[in-house]
């Protein structure tokens, strides 16, 4: 088992095997995309089947794949079925932008995927557009469609923001009437690839739960240990909602989470700079045995939440970089 030096249990792992995405969120980068990681700097599927078996060892026993999106990355395909295999991981989920996922579909369910996060902000063809700068909604929709039949569960990230999507928060309830499914409300977060912070557009948890109170009748569901966000369901409905105070970080005292980046940093915590860089210590010829007292290590140092985190970045502070950089 591995524990921080908060006491915390570490056992999930964000795997963000790509920088690279279709889209251009403009809360994740700007339009003219980031400086993408050079392919030779990526940790590569070798390195990072390698990491995860002893990741594994140690006591990660979820894992989420993330990017950018994952499904550009080529070779993907293989690489996610060897993963699967790892011994000891008991669950292995996704968070896509759903732009090419709906022929992926079958290959996750055959290989166990437990739970698919799918990135969608508005149910509206123009607004996606605006949001996303790019006209790929009705791929998006079908893929929702898909997965809604899939044997997988689904949940639906939303990142809510002023002026561009308040107008959604309702029919996205609304697809929780006759849906499994869980709709998630993120508050944006400054990782936009720019300096710029996009306060402006900002709602916190509260106005977004008001926001809902004042229209539906809700009770508070348990939530899962370690979620991140805090889960609700409308009076009658089949599905659920949940709002992810991602910006007010209330949720840090249960952190269990590290993040692997696409160039191999460690990050054990969203808000902080990289800890250490696997990849070149990999590439440097490192034992498994350095592996683990590495990561050991690290985790023994650890900020106690994101504030301290990100205060610890120093002249990095705020960041600015691209949710896509670090995974999500
Ligand atoms: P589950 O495994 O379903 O709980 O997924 P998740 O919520 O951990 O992952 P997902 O990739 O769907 O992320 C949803 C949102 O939560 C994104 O905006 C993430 O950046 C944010 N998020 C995930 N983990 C953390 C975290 O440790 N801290 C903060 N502040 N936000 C996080
Ligand atoms: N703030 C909050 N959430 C974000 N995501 C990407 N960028 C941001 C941001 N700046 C979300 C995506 C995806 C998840 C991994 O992170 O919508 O669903
Ligand atoms: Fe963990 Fe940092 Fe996220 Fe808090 S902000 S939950 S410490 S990763």
């Amino acid at each position: 088992m591995l524990y921080d030096n908060h006491g915390r249990k570490i056992d999930y792992l964000r795997l963000a095997v790509t920088d690279r995405c279709n889209l251009r969120c403009f809360y994740c980068m700007p339009h003219e995309g980031i400086d993408f990681v050079p392919r030779s700097d990526l940790l590569t599927y070798e390195e990072l089947l390698r990491l995860c078996s002893v990741f594994s060892e140690l006591g990660i026993r979820k894992i989420r794949i993330t990017g950018g999106e994952p499904f550009v990355r080529k070779g993907i395909d293989s690489f996610l079925r060897e993963l699967s295999k790892t011994p000891g991981l008991e669950e292995l989920n996704i968070t896509t932008n759903g732009s090419f996922t709906a022929n992926k579909i079958k290959l996750m369910e055959e290989i166990g995927v437990k739970s698919v996060n799918l990135s969608l902000d508005t149910l509206n063809r123009e607004r996606f557009k605006e949001i996303t700068r790019r006209d790929l909604f009705d791929q998006v929709h079908k893929t929702y469609e898909l997965l809604l039949k899939s044997s997988m569960n689904l949940k639906i990230n939303m990142v809510v923001m002023q002026d561009r999507n308040i107008e959604d928060i309702y029919p996205m309830i609304e697809l929780t009437k006759e849906n499994k499914v869980s709709v998630r409300f993120i508050e944006e977060m400054p990782f936009n690839g720019t300096a710029d912070q996009g306060n402006e557009s900002f709602w916190p948890m509260k106005k977004i739960l008001d926001h809902i109170q004042s229209e539906y009748a809700i009770k508070k569901l348990t939530d899962p240990t370690s979620s991140t966000s805090y889960n609700y369901q409308v009076d009658g409905y089949r599905g659920s909602f949940g709002i992810i105070a991602a910006f007010t970080r209330s949720f840090c005292g249960s952190c269990n989470r590290i993040r692997l980046t696409p160039k191999g940093d460690l990050r054990t915590c969203l808000y902080g700079k990289g800890a250490l860089n696997f990849r070149d210590l990999l590439r440097a010829g490192a034992s498994n045995e350095d592996i683990k007292s590495t990561l050991i290590q690290a985790l023994g140092k650890r900020a106690k939440d994101g504030f301290e985190a990100e205060k610890n970045r120093g002249i990095l502070n705020p960041a600015s970089e691209s949710m896509a950089t670090i995974g999500g």
